[in-house]
């Protein structure tokens, strides 16, 4: 199989494993379980369960249905990031995953909700791993604690709010910087860590992963940011120029289209390079991060 047919096949499971993890409700409240499975299996890139993945092969780790529940916890918080991103206090976007976004299709009211059941869904499904493999516990613990924390005030809920803080104002490279490494990298450098701790890697090789996925959270944010100017809403299932109209700061504004694509380019072939120290033949890896770089959508 090539890249681009293993990468479906991949997908295909990722969806899977997404679709059997969603609550089976039936009950009043059953709206809210029809919203989250609305937004959650919309058909996203699944970016960051399939480098949890990735990175637990890479370091060995054979329990892939504990691997599945963790998988299942961080495509959920993403989603849920991604619903509340859309609110018409946030971004007020309409289209998301190529179909209408969840408040706008269920009202605001349970796109708030939502996307709390979904954040909430997900501490419930990482959680029932003690249950069904009570002697990985340890590992469960500190890959829920690394969810928690980069999912919340030091990650991508951080980075949030300072985006929005931001909107329409003059603000600093640096703090640019800061607002991309937690509103995006946080997440991709938990997906990362986690699949590096549940396959029993040690602290060096955990934080080693870290610092590989800062670099390709921040790639693929200012990656997001090129399309947003370059693509087209059929392509890219969400609406262009949305940076523009809420007035943001982004990297494409400071540093220009090309300097942009050449940073994208640049860190992504750094991040490659550093993998190689811990596994030098992953070439599905390789090729996906490869892939990142000239993503359209
Ligand atoms: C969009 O994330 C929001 C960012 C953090 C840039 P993705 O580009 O991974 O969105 P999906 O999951 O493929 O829809
Ligand atoms: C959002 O960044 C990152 C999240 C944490 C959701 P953007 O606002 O640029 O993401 P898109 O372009 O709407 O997907
Ligand atoms: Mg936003
Ligand atoms: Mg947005
Ligand atoms: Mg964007």
């Amino acid at each position: 199989m090539n890249f681009k047919e293993l990468q479906k096949v991949k997908i295909e499971q990722i969806e899977h494993i997404l679709k059997e993890s969603l609550p089976k409700v039936q009950g009043e409240q059953n709206i809210i379980v029809e919203a989250m499975e609305y937004s959650l299996l919309a058909g996203g890139k699944r970016i960051r369960p399939m480098l949890m993945q990735e990175t637990y092969r890479m370091f060995q780790g054979e329990q892939e249905e504990l691997l599945h529940l963790f998988m299942a916890a961080m495509e959920m918080i993403h989603t849920y990031s991604l619903v509340h991103d859309d609110l018409p206090a946030m971004d007020d976007d309409e289209y998301r995953r190529g179909r209408k976004t969840t408040h706008i299709v269920y009202g605001e009211d349970m796109g708030i909700l939502a996307g709390d059941a979904l954040l909430n869904y997900a501490f419930e499904t990482a959680a029932s791993a003690f249950e069904k493999f009570p002697q990985e516990s340890l590992k469960i613990g500190k890959a829920i604690q690394i969810l928690g924390k980069k999912a919340g005030i030091f990650g991508m809920i951080g980075g949030q709010v300072v985006d929005v803080q931001s909107t329409g104002k003059q603000i600093s490279g640096e703090t640019l910087e800061f607002i991309y490494r937690l509103k995006t990298g946080a997440l991709i450098e938990a997906s990362m860590m986690i699949g590096a701790v549940l396959a029993g890697a040690g602290t060096e090789e955990i934080s080693g992963m870290e610092k590989i996925a800062q670099k390709i959270g921040m790639a693929f944010q200012i990656q997001d940011d090129i399309l947003d100017v370059t693509s087209t809403t059929q392509v890219l299932g969400k609406p262009v120029k949305s940076d523009e109209k809420n007035e943001k700061m982004t990297y494409v504004v400071w540093k220009g289209l090309d300097k942009a694509k050449e940073e994208v380019e640049e860190l992504s072939r750094e991040a490659i390079k550093e993998l190689r120290k811990y596994h030098p033949k992953d070439t599905y890896l390789e090729e996906l991060l490869e892939s990142l770089i000239y993503r359209e959508k």
